[in-house]
């Protein structure tokens, strides 16, 4: 009798999960594969766009990063924030001093500081060492002059989004009119009057009016010819260095590693023959 009790135990614990299973795939309703949604139907991975910095021999194109640079400040900084970049971070990818003196001091938005006089709060024109000055005071302004949603800091974008160097181009580009298979299939779905449909972004429907809707919004230094898909190109190459400036000396490590570990396997390689090599027959 005693060697039966665990046997009983057992049998009933399947019982119960034989009974739950069931009970549940008979509900009317459950399936095992989830209803399909809008996001799970219409939304769509990145486009591949080609950077140099692709690979592990990728490196920058420093005119690139300017145009991109551009991009930024004439279009994208009219909304988003930079914060975690310098202005004297601008030397990296080709500015020289003067330059970057320049572009700091003529930056639109001034750097908050206070008043020498009464400690009171006011601004002052940017240089080379400060960071570029939030877009605005904070996120209740933020909202109120965009329809109610903040534009997210683009310092660490391309790394906060999936494929972020082709996402943030992709999103950019990728405007489009409500599907008519949408509209079918989820009337409900339909942007209102305060969104713009992006099957790039994750929600379908996005706040942010397409900021790239025509050719040349920007003419560039260097006569490249300004189309929709350059300066998206551009500005993504530009956020991809802002979040990861140190990209080809990561590189630049990854295959000196590489190299290291290469020599070093010969090197075992050539010891275990010295010593072991007249030991086996
Ligand atoms: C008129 C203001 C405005 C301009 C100009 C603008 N944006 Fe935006 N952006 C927004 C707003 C608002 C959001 C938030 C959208 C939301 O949450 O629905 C946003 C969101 C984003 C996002 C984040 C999307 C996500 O996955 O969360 C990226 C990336 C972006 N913008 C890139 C850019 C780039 C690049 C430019 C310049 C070419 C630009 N934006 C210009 C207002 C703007």
């Amino acid at each position: 009798m005693r060697t039966l009790a665990p046997l009983v135990v057992g049998a009933g614990f399947i019982m119960a999960l034989l009974f739950a299973i069931f009970a549940s795939v008979f509900t009317p309703g459950f399936s095992l594969t989830p209803d399909p949604t809008a996001v799970s139907l219409f939304h769509k991975a990145p486009r591949h766009f080609e950077y140099s910095f692709e690979g592990p021999f990728g490196k920058y194109d420093h005119q690139q990063l300017q145009r991109g640079f551009q991009v930024y400040k004439e279009v994208c900084s009219n909304c988003h924030s930079l914060k975690l970049v310098t202005f004297a971070d601008l030397k990296q990818i080709g500015y020289n001093e003067a330059e970057v003196k320049a572009i700091a001091k003529g930056w639109q938005i001034k750097q908050p500081t206070i008043s020498n006089k009464d400690g009171s709060p006011t601004t002052r024109d940017n240089i080379p060492s400060d960071n570029f000055p939030l877009r605005y005071a904070n996120d209740t302004e933020a909202r109120s002059q965009n329809n109610g949603a903040v534009p997210p800091d683009l310092s660490l974008i391309t790394k906060a989004r999936e494929d972020g160097s082709n996402y943030v181009p992709s999103l950019v580009t990728g405007y489009t009119d409500f599907p008519a298979a949408q509209a079918a299939q989820f009337p409900d779905t339909r942007p209102d009057n305060n969104h713009y449909y992006n099957p790039y972004f994750s929600a379908l429907n996005i706040a942010m009016p397409p900021p790239l809707k025509v050719d040349g919004l920007v003419s560039y230094k260097d006569g490249t010819v300004a189309t929709r898909e350059q300066m998206a190109t551009d500005v993504g190459a530009f956020l991809t260095w802002a979040a990861e400036p140190k990209l080809e000396q990561r590189h630049h490590v990854g295959i000196a590693s590489v190299i290291y570990l290469f020599i070093f396997a010969v090197l075992a390689y050539m010891s275990y023959r010295t010593i072991w090599g007249d030991k086996k027959h």
